[in-house]
């Protein structure tokens, strides 16, 4: 409950300054244009042969990535601030990446098994991703419901509506995939990744957004701040 109070705070501190919320929004806006940065997220050509539903799920999964992306922007120019792209540190699943040891980029040559076994990890690489998404956006949601900031409101409902829909369609696409045998395997892997990327992005981005908010948030607030580094939130929330 007290961490449930201190992670809301967290967020309201945020949604309080509207440069600082949109600094927030362009966290989350960099996390749904990497798909567009990279090759190797929702292989749905790659896999198309022979899951033709897989192939539809992720190529509309992508689809659902481009227009949050699009949301954000809009909504960081409702605020009147200007949308910057972020430093690629500063993106959670680059940050997941650094500490995920296994490639599942999809090469000519590659054979059925080997393309279900990569589209396996990504799948459960995105699941935990965007499972962590959604945790940081439950308290979003619920600090702009409460300072009435009612057009970002309106995006990060969305938003979280559909990455809910993204957990469940991509933990049921690795379940019909894998044996059980494999998908612990794959699973392990991507949680400790994630797990691991975790505390160190969070205190990179608690020392940024101290120094943002600034002497505007009282001394004995940002000291708790900055002993719990907590902005994309861990394990529970
Ligand atoms: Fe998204
Ligand atoms: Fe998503």
């Amino acid at each position: 409950m007290l961490e449930h109070a201190a992670k809301l705070r967290w967020h309201l501190d945020i949604v309080d300054q509207p440069a600082v919320h949109a600094w927030a929004l362009a966290l989350y806006r960099a996390g749904e244009r990497h798909p567009e940065t990279v090759t190797d997220y929702f292989p749905h050509g790659a896999v198309r042969a022979w899951w033709p539903e897989l192939a539809e799920q992720l190529k509309r999964h992508a689809g659902d990535e481009r227009g949050h992306a699009a949301l954000y922007t809009r909504a960081i120019e409702r605020l009147g601030e200007p949308v910057h792209d972020v430093d690629e540190r500063d993106v959670f699943n680059h940050a997941i990446r650094a500490h995920t040891p296994i490639s599942w980029a999809i090469h000519d040559g590659d054979g059925r098994d080997v393309i279900r076994l990569k589209v396996a990890h990504f799948l459960a690489h995105a699941h935990h991703l965007e499972k962590r998404v959604m945790r940081s956006l439950d308290y979003h949601v619920e600090a702009c419901a409460l300072r009435r900031r009612d057009h970002v409101l309106s995006v990060v409902e969305r938003v979280h509506a559909d990455e809910a829909r993204h957990v469940r369609t991509t933990h049921d696409a690795l379940i019909a995939l894998t044996t059980e045998i494999e998908r612990r395997v794959i699973v392990e892997m991507h949680e400790r990744a994630e797990a691991a990327a975790t505390s160190a992005f969070s205190a990179r981005q608690t020392r940024t957004f101290l120094a943002r908010l600034g002497s505007r948030v009282p001394f004995a607030r940002r000291l708790v701040y900055a002993a719990s580094a907590f902005v994309m939130e861990q394990s529970g929330g």
